[in-house]
């Protein structure tokens, strides 16, 4: 599969063009971004982390009968996808209060939820992807109704399948974002699945392994993300 041109790049993945029009090479950079690009650094051997936790976990979802955008690992920091056209719109899952979530209803960031929490927000940086619902989208014409409905019920298909493979490696499944995209007129998971983009807690001791731990400069943050490879059983090297 030939490399082309750059088609997109954002704060932490390169998109690039394939022979196949519909076929699109993700390159997963060391770039780390938080609070929508205000915080920057490089963090050494990330991408190449979160390509193969990515890959592993796409390849769960599509096991258990979530369509993907995932085809396969092209090597250490790059994997084909299928071309997606985006909706506009995250769907976040939460089993436990974090975050934003704490912050907005002042709830003390800990409790676990007797089921989870299911919000929409607008893809948006220069706004802060603010809190959206389902009356904005079928409004401002994001996703049809059906759609909308699909984001929701397949977000929490991926919690039931992810919870418990995160549980099975000793990890707390705190909150997580999905993106879906549209190809041939179906719903499709796009975008990734990786640390930089959920909540992740040792389940004894509550320790922090995913992004928070560069947000809030808590240091070893690639380690950590070494550390929940290493507990799924994510094959490390080609
Ligand atoms: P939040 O608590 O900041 O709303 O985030 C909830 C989850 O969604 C958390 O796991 C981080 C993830 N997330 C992203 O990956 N990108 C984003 O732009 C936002 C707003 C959240
Ligand atoms: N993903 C967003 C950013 O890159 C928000 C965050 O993770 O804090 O800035």
């Amino acid at each position: 599969m030939n490399k082309g041109e750059q088609l997109y790049s954002g704060k932490a993945k390169s998109v690039f063009r394939t022979d196949d029009p519909e076929r699109l090479i993700l390159h997963f950079r060391n770039d780390t971004s938080a609070f929508d690009g205000v915080k920057l650094a490089q963090l050494e051997r990330k991408g190449e982390m979160n390509n193969r936790i990515n890959a592993f976990i796409m390849q769960k979802l599509e096991a258990a009968g979530v369509q993907t955008h995932f085809i396969e690992q092209l090597g250490p920091e790059e994997s084909l996808v299928r071309r997606l056209d985006m909706v506009r719109v995250e769907c976040v899952v939460r089993n436990v209060v974090a975050g934003s979530l704490s912050k907005r209803l002042g709830i003390e960031e800990g409790l676990v939820l007797d089921e989870p929490v299911f919000e929409f927000f607008l893809k948006d940086d220069a706004l802060h992807d603010p809190m959206i619902n389902e009356s904005h989208i079928r409004v401002f014409g994001w996703a049809s109704e059906e759609e909308t409905a699909g984001m929701h019920r397949l977000s929490h298909t991926v919690n039931g399948v992810l919870k418990p493979l995160f549980a099975d490696a000793g990890i707390m499944l705190v909150d997580f974002k999905l993106e879906f995209g549209r190809a041939d007129g179906q719903l499709v998971l796009g975008d990734e699945f990786t640390p930089d983009g959920c909540r992740l807690w040792d389940a004894q001791t509550h320790k922090k392994l995913d992004k928070d731990r560069f947000r809030r400069d808590l240091g070893e943050v690639v380690e950590s993300y070494r550390e929940v490879a290493r507990r799924l059983g994510v094959p490390l090297d080609d």
